[in-house]
């Protein structure tokens, strides 16, 4: 069993606390993204796990064994970098060999296991090759085989695709993720691409700030959001969030010059908070022209075009409302392109409502 075991673990550097108490239960044979802006400390938790950052409190569990003191050599993890790091002068097998030979494993061992990483990934026929003959992607999968053929009880990665193309960035995503599930393997993925996290974790970790904002299936992350932060950071376009109030029986929400009835998952909610300051978010995609839905349960907003992306197979438009703080984003249907300075009617689903409180930022109705 591979499961690896967070306990209020802390990282600092001197007087600098970077990982803040983390608690974190990473299941045997599971796919965990750590997602999170630039500096967070994903590295960092990544770097613990593999026994190159030392561990200022707490417990850091691998199986069953506290591994806080164990040398990185003997925690039987691998780690796949951004760089790939290969050896210039030496070929795609001895790069994947590499490893192995410097634990003494016999050579026709290390053959076999080359072999089968190499059929595993695809790539038999470039095992001569060195790598400067190889395009990104195959350099990545040579990155890959090396920690494929030492049979790890974890694979770590840190950013593995960040050097790649767009196109080869999408289809090394679906590789990665299917190689997993295939070698069962407990895996934890580092990224500060939200895409890449909801589209290859079985359960995503938001980090923000050296804490963990929420844990989750990518459509927990999506649907119920635990507070604001992690509201705005799942989704493209971002999620709009505006300042609003419940009014004082809680029977309604107001935001700027619109108020509306609280829809039904809110409502003891908001019985519960009458009065109270929340912030109020809804997803670009429950924010339509009011002429391009069948919605019943709506909130219409009156406002200007300001900006409009053609994405192809929609529009994505920036509307200023009047009397709210921040333009918000809609979704339009690409045959209806509005024009920038147009005047808009955009209604809002109020049944993909979500709220906040207006101070703790924290999801009223998940607790955090
Ligand atoms: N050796 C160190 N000494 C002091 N501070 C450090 C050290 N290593 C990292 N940090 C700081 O710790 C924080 C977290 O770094 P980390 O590399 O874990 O971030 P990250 O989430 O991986 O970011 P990125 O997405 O940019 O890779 C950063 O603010 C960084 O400056
Ligand atoms: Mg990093």
């Amino acid at each position: 069993m591979a499961n690896i075991e967070f306990k209020n673990v802390v990282k600092s550097y001197g007087d600098v606390n970077i990982i803040k108490g983390l608690d974190l239960s990473i299941k045997d044979k599971e796919f965990m993204v750590l997602v999170g802006p630039s500096g967070c400390g994903k590295s960092t938790t990544l770097r613990m796990i593999a026994g190159l950052e030392e561990i200022t409190e707490g417990d850091l569990y691998i199986g069953e064994r506290r591994v806080n003191n164990v040398h990185p050599k003997d925690r039987d993890v691998a780690m796949v970098f951004q760089s790939y790091a290969l050896y210039p002068h030496m070929s795609v097998r001895e790069n994947i060999a590499f490893g192995l030979r410097l634990r003494k494993m016999p050579k026709d061992e290390i053959d076999t296991l080359v072999d089968e990483a190499a059929k595993t990934l695809g790539m038999t026929h470039l095992l001569d090759r060195k790598p400067k003959a190889l395009s990104g992607g195959q350099r990545q999968r040579v990155a890959l085989g090396r920690a494929i053929v030492r049979k790890p009880s974890v694979f770590l990665f840190d950013e593995p695709l960040s050097n790649l193309d767009a196109e080869l960035r999408v289809q090394m995503r679906a590789e990665i993720a299917k190689l997993q599930k295939r070698l069962a393997i407990t895996s934890v993925y580092v990224t500060h691409d939200q895409v890449e996290a909801m589209t290859m974790g079985d359960r995503i970790a938001v980090l923000h700030d050296g804490n963990l904002r929420q844990v989750g299936t990518p459509l927990e992350l999506y649907d119920t959001p635990a507070n604001l932060f992690v509201a705005q950071f799942i989704g493209t376009p971002n999620m709009n969030v505006a300042k609003g109030q419940f009014t004082e029986d809680g029977t309604k929400a107001k935001m700027g010059p619109v108020e509306f009835p609280i829809p039904e998952k809110w409502k003891a909610v908001a019985k519960e908070h009458g009065g109270k300051e929340v912030y109020i978010g809804f997803r670009p995609e429950h924010t339509l022209p009011d002429d391009e839905h069948d919605w019943t349960n709506t909130a219409t907003l009156e406002g200007k075009v300001d900006i409009v992306e053609t994405l192809g197979h929609e529009v994505v438009v920036y509307v200023t409302i009047e009397g709210l703080e921040k333009r918000i984003i809609a979704k339009a249907d690409v045959h209806k392109t509005p024009t920038p300075g147009d005047a808009m009617k955009v209604d809002v689903n109020l049944d993909n409502l979500h709220f906040f409180d207006g101070v703790t930022e924290e999801s009223l109705l998940v607790k955090g």
